[in-house]
């Protein structure tokens, strides 16, 4: 898709027609915002405020002053393993925008999970640049198919809350390529994103808002951008100037009145000669081209929220996210017919996680909300008692997790420990030593500690499942719903196992720096590579189902050039259930000519079998498959030599493998 805002030439007119008849002042006053989700507008001109909305995962009602759907978060997103999913979501978070006034939602979130803690994580989709690239492409082609413009999300290298208003992110050049700027090379180059949002931290000790770099030479020289840049909301830093982020590429600073883009203040800048009036028309235009584009005269599709569509594909989502961890002897599914009374019992079982600024600025109020006993209760009716003593149940549900609370998963804090509370802790540990059926239900958005994994035989994550999730995770239990979440990041059995915390120049950092010494290892590959059992592995989710894999063909074992290489290998559901599983090709350069990952994810497909029946699945891998960033050349290379092909269930499950000889 061009990476470009619609070339249709009536859009640069127009805006090259409302600059020619703004006056300075006027231009100057666009810069920054007009209200704390609007910008400014010229009556004059009849160019209206235009409005940008909250968030990744719903129309946040802080931005919106409304109530909306509360889809399952981006960590659930990414568990999905789905960009189908992805698109369809990404449309109707667009008309809920739309129905709200909004022509641009504040989202996919995007940033790689690079450290458990993160307060974020339940944001943000993933480890893996590769899966991070597909759905986030997925999710804007979808919000940016209504004429709604998507925002992704923060530019660059934001992993963590702590310091993140002032500290700098110092990543290398080759862990930039390779890891955290994939994502918004893909939104630009394949999804053609119409805007993007600059974060607060700064990266490699230049600030993210007035980064030119960032801002200029990679977004739109090198990639190509061509929409607008907005800042996160008070991310300008009083460091700078005016001058100097509208030289970097920043095109709107947000909230209103703006730091640096204050007009009183550009227009002395402007006296001084600190830039020119063709500079300010440049920037004004890439704003507008997006503006006039999005705006509700321009034919787009109308709005619609809360809608039973709606709400039903936040159910899918969830079903889709839920990941089951572990099934000691098949417990789960619960048979409903012998299941005659069920203890359920934890601190999230009733609690609802929609609500306004829980988790910060994702946060969603939506018109109701299913909670995990509600959705137990909906789908048991009276055929089974509910309890919440375990001794003497068939069974017993523990459902547990951090929630939005402040040092749990929640914005501008990052969690200390990835510990679940002790009173949580306790309550599994007993309610196991109770019952020996006992299902613990992790409703959180990122890795967790279990030094109770052993005690119990079954453990789901639902992840932050929205406003469906009660009645997603009662069908997961109950078998209506067969789990085919894969995880989308690395469950450490240790925070120490993590790469970002072998010591505190990495995690938190300080003020000044957080030294993203682990490079390109982030997640798996730092697993892999210093072989660390984690808990669970990133690519991890069971099923009710089982399936084989076989006779993995490749067309024609040498490759070259810019060609690409085909393979193909045949799947089975051998089990007695329909299911779905991701299956994951990895790829591997066997004699690496510098430090390189055991393997990567270069291809996934979500496939759906019914019970008994088999298909080829079949990838197609270009030769930047391959590549890696040369640090020295500052350019993708790719060694000449063997590769391993591995197709797998999970990065730690691999099922069928062979090799390839590539020849540039
Ligand atoms: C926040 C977040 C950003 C959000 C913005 C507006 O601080 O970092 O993701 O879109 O402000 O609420």
């Amino acid at each position: 898709m061009e990476s470009r805002v619609e070339q249709s030439e009536d859009l640069d007119t127009r805006a090259l027609s409302l600059l020619q008849a703004m006056t300075l002042d006027e231009k100057l006053s666009l810069l920054a915002g007009g209200s704390l989700f609007k910008t400014k507008g010229i009556p004059r001109l009849s160019l209206k405020p235009m409005k940008l909305s909250d968030g990744p995962r719903g129309i946040g009602f802080h931005s919106a002053l409304r109530r909306a759907t509360a889809f399952p978060t981006g960590i659930a997103l990414g568990a999905s393993w789905d960009p189908d999913l992805a698109r369809e979501f990404g449309e109707a978070l667009a008309r809920e925008a739309r129905s709200v006034g909004a022509q641009v939602v504040l989202g996919p979130a995007v940033n790689i999970c690079r450290t458990p803690l993160n307060g974020r994580t339940f944001e943000y989709f993933t480890e893996d640049p590769e899966l991070n690239s597909r759905l986030a492409v997925a999710v804007i082609e979808g919000i940016q198919s209504t004429g709604v413009s998507a925002c992704v999300k923060h530019y660059a290298a934001n992993n963590q809350e702590t310091h993140r208003m002032k500290s700098s992110s110092q990543v290398s050049e080759r862990a930039l390529r390779e890891i955290y700027l994939p994502v918004f090379e893909a939104a630009v180059r394949e999804a053609g994103v119409w805007s993007v949002m600059a974060a607060y931290n700064a990266v490699n000790g230049v600030a993210a808002c007035e980064n030119k770099t960032l801002l200029s030479d990679i977004l739109r020289r090198e990639y190509g951008f061509t929409g607008f840049v907005v800042s996160d909301w008070f991310a300008v830093r009083r460091t700078g100037s005016g001058a100097n982020c509208l030289e970097a590429g920043l095109n709107l600073e947000m909230p209103g009145k703006g730091s640096r883009y204050r007009q009183s203040r550009l227009k002395r800048e402007y006296e001084a000669g600190a830039f020119t009036e063709q500079a300010l028309d440049e920037s004004l235009r890439q704003l507008l081209r997006v503006w006039l584009r999005t705006s509700p005269d321009a034919g787009n599709p109308p709005g619609e929220r809360n809608t039973p569509k709606h709400q039903q594909l936040a159910r899918r989502m969830a079903e889709q996210g839920i990941t089951l961890l572990k099934n000691e002897s098949d417990l789960l599914p619960l048979d409903r017919q012998r299941v005659r009374r069920l203890a359920v019992l934890g601190q999230r079982a009733g609690k609802r996680n929609c609500l306004p600024l829980y988790g910060g600025s994702a946060g969603v109020w939506s018109p109701y909300e299913i909670t995990p006993i509600e959705g137990i209760r909906q789908l048991l009716g009276n055929d089974c008692e509910i309890v919440t003593d375990p001794r003497g149940a068939d069974a017993a549900v523990v459902i547990v997790g951090l929630g939005h609370r402040v040092g749990g998963d929640f914005e501008g804090r990052d969690r200390t420990d990835m510990d679940l509370p002790a009173e949580q802790q306790a309550l599994i540990r007993t309610t196991a030593a109770q019952n020996p059926n006992t299902i613990v239900v992790l409703v959180s958005g990122s890795p967790l500690a279990m030094p109770w994994a052993q005690d119990v035989p079954a453990i789901v994550m639902a992840w932050y499942p929205g406003m469906e999730g009660g009645t997603a995770i009662a069908g997961v239990l109950f078998g209506d719903v067969n789990p085919g979440g894969k995880l989308p990041v690395t469950f450490p059995a240790a925070l120490s196992d993590s790469p970002a915390h072998s010591d505190t120049r990495r995690f938190p950092g300080n003020e000044d720096a957080v030294h993203y010494e682990e490079d390109v290892f982030v997640g798996y590959r730092h697993f892999d590579r210093e072989q660390i059992e984690p808990l669970f592995p990133f690519g991890h989710g069971l099923s009710y189902t089982h399936f084989d894999y076989r006779d993995l063909e490749i067309a024609g074992d040498d490759w070259r050039g810019d060609g690409t290489l085909c393979l193909s290998f045949h799947l089975s559901n051998t089990g007695v259930r329909d299911g779905s599983e991701v299956v994951q090709l990895y790829v591997a350069c066997c004699v690496p000519s510098l430090p390189r990952p055991v393997r990567e994810l270069k291809g996934f497909k979500k496939v759906f079998l019914r019970a008994g029946e088999s298909c080829t699945v079949t990838f197609e891998l270009a030769a930047r498959a391959l590549a890696y960033f040369c640090p020295e050349d500052l350019r993708w290379k790719v060694d000449n030599g063997e590769y391993e092909l591995a197709v797998a269930a999970s990065s730690r499950d691999v099922r069928l493998q062979s090799r390839v000889t590539y020849a540039v």
